[in-house]
């Protein structure tokens, strides 16, 4: 069921509470990636040009509600905010819901922006206990939750808040309706062929998105170490290549699955490996189907990059959440590289291409591919429990459209 917006929402006059997600990385104080904060700025205008104010709620790292810890703050969070709304934004207390942060709000007028400090600081915030929630619920006439990343989060601010605001409006921010157009809609009746790219270290965070998405694709293309559980359960070589022995049986079941199915998965057919985990030591040689002993794969090889790029030039729907090798280090980026190009390529062709967060987001930036594609989500497993079909509460709640 499509969720009512913002962009349908009457706000003049009206304070408006969103929970963004400004989980951003910070390194020495500094954001490396501003994007989570740009993507959130057409919900922030579309209030403010329309005469709302704005009080914005985000958590950012891991702290785990003990009160303030400078490391995890938000400050340059709301620097950063100012900037691109070229506004100042109030950042009024170390602490979400006591006396300075509630009295700021009260005092909010039309056109302006606050942004609560870290609500992760708060005891309440991650069982979303009904005092905290009702606390922060007082601070809005209008719910709005822009926080994709978050989604998958029953935190306070995310489920307990708009649950205690029943009665006010409770809508969708256009990030949110964005990332679930793509990440949701589009998949339910994907234009063919239908493509989907695996990778990354771990077949145990993509069991749930094969399984979901197998039925309806016509192939999953498999890299990254992810690819050497699947060959172990083949019987190839696979040398000390990072294999999860608990998901060998599991790989087994997923391969005749998709033979079932008629989707074809793609397995790498060589490899580029070395003998250390490293970018700058270690021999490195290029091995097709089984590698020699003391040979770990790092990349897919040549071959496997022509095979999965003339697949992905012919799909017309393409899910792409994770990369093909260990592409921060130089001589395995190719593999994620040309795959990248591949699908930005498809993409010019008309296809649509829909790249999860978290490192495939991150490899696609690296390699200036990030604009080519049609959708880039913000969020990392909260695109990966979205692709394996999973409810999202804190999405049902909201109104309906
Ligand atoms: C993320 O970056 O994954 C989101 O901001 C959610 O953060 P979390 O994994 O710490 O809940
Ligand atoms: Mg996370």
């Amino acid at each position: 069921m499509a969720k009512k917006t913002i962009a349908a929402t009457d706000v003049k006059g009206k304070r408006v509470l969103i929970r963004v997600d400004f989980n951003v990385p910070i390194e020495d104080g500094k954001i490396t990636d501003d994007r989570r904060i740009r993507e959130a700025v057409p919900t922030l205008k579309s209030v403010l040009d329309r005469g709302g104010s704005l009080v914005l709620m985000s958590h950012l790292g891991r702290p785990e509600g003990k009160g303030y810890e400078a490391e995890f703050s938000l400050a340059p969070v709301a620097v950063r905010l100012g900037e691109l709304l070229g506004k100042p934004v109030k950042f009024p207390s170390k602490d979400c819901t006591d006396d300075a942060a509630a009295s700021a709000v009260a005092g909010l007028q039309a056109g302006e922006v606050l942004l609560l400090e870290n609500v992760r600081f708060a005891k309440g915030e991650k069982k979303g206990e009904p005092a905290y929630a009702a606390k922060l619920a007082s601070y809005g006439d209008i719910y709005v939750n822009d926080a994709f990343g978050t989604a998958h989060r029953e935190d306070g601010s995310m489920f307990a808040v708009p649950k205690s605001m029943t009665g006010k409006p409770r809508v969708a921010g256009l990030l949110l309706e964005k990332e679930l157009k793509f990440l949701s809609e589009a998949l339910s009746k994907p234009a063919k062929p239908f493509i989907v790219v695996l990778g990354g270290a771990k077949v145990s965070d993509k069991i749930g998105v094969i399984d979901n998405l197998l039925p309806k694709a016509d192939g999953i293309i498999i890299g990254g170490a992810m690819a050497y559980t699947f060959l172990k359960a083949l019987g190839r070589g696979v040398g000390t290549s990072k294999v999860e022995e608990d998901k060998v049986s599991e790989a087994k079941r997923m391969i005749d699955a998709a033979a079932k199915a008629k989707c074809e998965l793609y397995l790498p057919v060589d490899h580029v490996c070395s003998t250390q985990f490293s970018e700058m030591s270690g021999d490195i040689e290029v091995f097709d189907e089984n590698i020699k002993p003391g040979f770990m794969g790092l990349d897919i090889g040549p071959k496997t990059q022509t095979k999965y790029s003339m697949a992905l030039r012919k799909a017309k729907t393409i899910v792409w959440n994770g990369p093909m090798g260990v592409f921060e280090f130089m001589p395995f980026s190719t593999g994620t590289r040309q795959v990248g190009q591949a699908i930005a390529e498809a993409t010019a062709g008309g296809a649509v291409s829909i790249v999860g967060g978290g490192d495939s987001a991150a490899a696609a930036e690296k390699f200036g591919l990030a604009s080519k594609m049609t959708h880039v989500s913000t969020g990392g497993g909260a695109s990966l429990e979205m692709l394996s079909g999973k409810p999202f509460t804190t999405v049902e709640l909201l109104d309906n459209a």
